[in-house]
């Protein structure tokens, strides 16, 4: 994909509401609520407001897929069966660990915007992309199907918001969506090959 021209800094500040809606927005819902107060000085990052709004709210989508995808893959962790149980318990093990590492950078970025942070079941289920935890254990390549599937569109939702940063001059937000596209590449790769013949 090629790469979206950035906005030169006096170009940010003379559209203030440039980007604030190239974010899809999932059953037109704002998604991201603005936090400060007024004893704290404005925040002045040189990403103006509405591109700070967009960007969180893009974030937010991400983290709850992320945490859904982190809490799918612990819950197969407990409840894997059958003969590559060690194995597959020890994978997941590693792949949740590191799912809920990257909620905690996220969070934190989208505090960073001066928005708070979503972190409820009730908020996560109405704005995440990937499918709750089956009610019922999947057989153990279902579940590394079902991963499969959770990573790529993951990466997929990741990816679609890295252009509205960089459009924004966000540069650490698109390093980090980018460095998260590398990981859900990468494990959902692991995963299906453990499926393939
Ligand atoms: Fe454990």
């Amino acid at each position: 994909m090629a790469k979206a021209a950035k906005k030169s800094k006096s170009s940010i500040a003379a559209s203030p509401a440039a980007s604030a809606g190239k974010v899809p927005v999932k059953g037109g819902t704002r998604v991201a609520g603005e936090s400060g107060s007024s004893g704290a000085p404005g925040i002045n990052i040189g990403i103006d407001r509405a591109d700070r709004a967009a960007i969180a709210e893009g974030l937010s989508r991400v983290l709850a897929d992320t945490y859904t995808l982190y809490l799918t893959t612990h819950n197969f962790h407990w409840n894997v069966t059958g003969p590559h149980f060690n194995s597959l318990h020890a994978m997941f093990m590693q792949q949740y660990t590191e799912l809920w590492g990257a909620t905690d950078i996220i969070a934190e970025r989208i505090r960073a915007l001066g928005h708070y942070a979503p972190g409820s079941y009730a908020e996560f289920s109405k704005i995440a992309t990937v499918p709750d935890v089956p009610q019922n254990p999947p057989k153990a390549m279902e579940m590394v199907r079902i991963l499969v599937k959770g990573h790529e569109t993951v990466s997929r939702i990741s990816r679609e918001f890295i252009p509205v940063a960089e459009q924004a001059g966000d540069d650490p937000t698109a390093d980090m969506l980018t460095a998260r596209c590398t990981v859900h590449d990468q494990t959902a790769w692991m995963l299906r090959s453990l499926l393939e013949e």
